[in-house]
């Protein structure tokens, strides 16, 4: 069955969001609806909440012509066969997935059978409905120990040091195996760097379960009183200041991202096509502490603990190839990304609880 054409306009593209609740997911639905897409979310909420749907709701003032919603799982194939069915998907967006890093190494299997299973159905059904434009959220972490500095998309995908990481870059390898197959696909594939801040409304934003593994989510929850002090792996590392430097990216210019990998596709038929989605800026564990003591206006405590295992030094992008290609640069500073945070933590200390 030929591909569906996306060379029209937003208002009669139709869009699946795969993870659509979640956070990064949550944030592209806003930048979506706002652009005149419709969309159309499954998410099965294990690790979001439906609040997230009502405030996208909330955020754009659609209704529920323009955004609809499935509470399923991918590996739930009946119900994703009829969601084709039941709406015209033009392209699909796949979030949808378990993402934690740690946990991961507890529980390899749950996270291969959900992550790796979750995308097969996916692009089985897509396939049998003649959709096949698909844009993946992928992750820095399938370049592994990076092999370049600031890291391009040439860069070799190198060994991801848990199941989390593996998952990315396998699902990568299926998608590809998957157009060489079969050329009509059209498939982007893109590799986030470090996604923080939260939609300037404060209504949505970064919420996850339990203590958070993540530098900032943890250290918003120090700034809102929630934990008392941040615990920063390791000072020793070949950086400026010794602690590990990350490419952190506005969630919101990581939504935008997307928005422009769909308008970018629809000018081609087919491939597969790798975009690093990040600032080219590394910031390190305390520079992002002292932009979220600016923004939250207080001194945050902080104690310097032993090396994290499995973290690398530095890691940020080359993001030439996006702005090259596809006309996106991220807007965001680091500290516009600590204040968004800040807003979004301390309007909401529980998130969407
Ligand atoms: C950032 C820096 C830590 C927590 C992970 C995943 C990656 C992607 C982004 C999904 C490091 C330090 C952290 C803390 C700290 N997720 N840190 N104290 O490890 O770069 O990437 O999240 O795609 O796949 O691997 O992000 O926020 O955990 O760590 O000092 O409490 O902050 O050592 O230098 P990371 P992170």
């Amino acid at each position: 069955m030929p591909n569906k054409n996306l060379n029209k306009a937003p208002s009669e593209t139709t869009v699946l969001v795969t993870g659509g609740a979640g956070y990064i997911g949550s944030h592209t639905c806003v930048e979506l609806l706002n652009k005149g897409y419709k969309v159309v979310i499954v998410d099965d909420l294990s690790n979001s909440k439906k609040e997230a749907v009502r405030r996208i709701k909330e955020i754009t003032g659609v209704d529920d012509s323009q955004l609809i919603f499935y509470e399923n799982n991918l590996l739930e194939m009946d119900v994703i066969q009829d969601i084709f069915k039941e709406n015209e998907i033009d392209a699909i967006m796949h979030f949808a997935g378990y993402k934690a890093v740690g946990e991961s190494v507890e529980k390899p299997l749950e996270y291969y059978v959900n992550n790796l299973m979750g995308s097969f159905v996916l692009c089985d059904c897509a396939r049998d409905a003649g959709v096949k434009n698909l844009i993946f959220s992928s992750s820095a972490t399938v370049y592994g120990d990076p092999a370049e500095i600031p890291i391009t998309e040439n860069c070799p995908k190198g060994n991801p040091t848990n199941p989390y990481g593996q998952t990315k870059s396998m699902q990568e390898q299926v998608f590809q195996d998957i157009y060489v197959g079969d050329n009509e696909w059209n498939i982007v594939l893109l590799r986030y760097f470090n996604p923080i801040g939260a939609h300037e409304s404060g209504k949505i934003g970064e919420d996850p379960k339990g203590i958070p593994n993540n530098l900032v989510p943890y250290v918003s929850q120090v700034a809102v009183g929630k934990l008392d002090k941040i615990r920063v792996w390791g000072d020793d590392y070949d950086t400026p200041d010794g602690t590990g430097v990350r490419d952190y990216i506005h969630v919101v210019d990581l939504a935008k991202g997307h928005v422009a990998a769909l308008e970018w596709m629809a000018k081609k038929n087919n491939g597969v096509e790798v975009f690093n989605l990040g600032t080219g800026k590394g910031s390190s564990v305390l520079e992002v502490i002292k932009a979220f003591e600016k923004a939250c206006g207080h001194e945050l405590a902080y104690e310097i603990k032993d090396r994290r295992p499995g973290d690398i030094a530095t890691c940020y992008a080359d993001a030439t190839k996006a702005k090259k290609e596809m006309g996106w640069v991220a807007e965001f500073d680091i500290n516009k990304m600590c204040e968004d945070s800040w807003n979004w933590q301390k309007n909401n200390p529980d998130g969407y609880r």
